[in-house]
């Protein structure tokens, strides 16, 4: 299946980051790290919720501090993606994590801007989505947004990330009406942790055009109707699902549900320094475990073309 053409939509660059370069940025950075080896770092990669994973993530993320850095991870990345069948990616990134810690918003996006232009002649494209991260306030979020402003040609859209639980779209409503202002496309994680009326309040609060994760969607039979008579994109991230405990073994997971309901399903890493694979090794595993036909893999890989920010003749030159 690594074959197959597809777009990858839902990829946080910063956990992409592979344990050793967490360490080979730490020594160039002179970042000190709390583990010894890149097997005590790997060994630390046991999840149990969303929120156990985000904190070892944020903490990882300190070593990213230069122009460099950036363009490094996101052509590291794209250079995986593109052996595994990626033509197009639309990544996100979380510069208020970044900015926290001193660093500008200049060499986070000019720096993946250069790393997915260092790429381009292996025939994959990119695309930026600037994230919010939920768990801080809708006022950080909106100077952040007024920070992005002068690199508005680099980044596609908007997204909201983070901790999910207590922490509404609805919080977000007048930033991701300002980014639509701004020419700006909508996607938010909802669903993930968080109850179907997070996909509601996304869909109608922040008018997103795709919903990152959305599995609790199934909880809600109205909601799925909805979804399907619409189709909204789901983003789904299977490995990520398992590793952050939403379901104990791969083959429970509700993806063929989420197929057989009609919806327009997607098929994502997420973080895939951390849970165990790239979008193919994502593909893979759902054929494996979840018995999931060649067939339903090519419809898979087409939804997630159908369902990027690409052009129409880009989209059809890839379907
Ligand atoms: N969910 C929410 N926020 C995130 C994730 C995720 O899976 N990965 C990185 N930030
Ligand atoms: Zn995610």
């Amino acid at each position: 299946m690594l074959d197959i053409p597809k777009a990858e939509l839902h990829v946080h660059i910063e956990g992409t980051m592979e344990p050793e370069m967490v360490f080979e940025l730490a020594r160039r950075n002179e970042v000190e790290l709390p583990y010894s080896s890149v097997a005590e770092l790997r060994s630390r990669y046991e999840f149990t919720d969303l929120q156990s994973f985000l904190d070892i993530y944020y903490a990882n993320m300190a070593v990213l501090r230069t122009r460099r850095d950036f363009r490094e991870l996101a052509a590291a990345y794209l250079r995986e993606s593109a052996r595994q069948g990626v033509r197009h990616a639309e990544i996100f990134f979380d510069p208020q994590a970044h900015l926290a810690r001193g660093v500008e918003m200049a060499p986070i996006v000019e720096g993946l801007s250069e790393g997915i232009a260092e790429v381009a002649d292996s025939g994959v494209t990119a695309e930026l989505i600037l994230c919010f991260l939920r768990d801080e306030s809708a006022g950080s979020a909106m100077d952040t947004l007024r920070l992005a402003e002068p690199f508005l040609d680099h980044i596609i859209g908007v997204g909201l990330d983070s901790a999910e639980v207590g922490h509404p779209p609805s919080k977000f409503t007048d930033v991701f009406e300002r980014a639509r202002e701004l020419g700006l496309r909508a996607v938010a994680h909802a669903g993930e942790e968080g109850p179907a009326e997070y996909v509601r309040e996304a869909l109608d609060l922040l008018r997103v055009e795709r919903v990152d994760h959305g599995i609790r969607a199934l909880y809600d039979p109205g909601l799925v109707d909805r979804l399907r008579r619409e189709q909204t994109p789901l983003t789904v991230c299977p490995l990520s699902n398992v590793r952050l405990g939403s379901f104990d073994h791969l083959s429970q997971h509700t993806l063929p549900r989420l197929m057989a309901e009609g919806l327009m399903v997607t098929i994502n890493s997420d973080d895939p320094a951390y849970f165990g694979g790239y979008v193919g090794e994502n593909f893979s595993a759902v054929r494996e475990h979840l018995g999931i036909t060649r067939e339903q893999l090519r419809q898979l890989a087409a939804n997630s073309v159908r369902a990027s920010f690409l052009g129409s003749e880009r989209k059809s030159a890839l379907l």
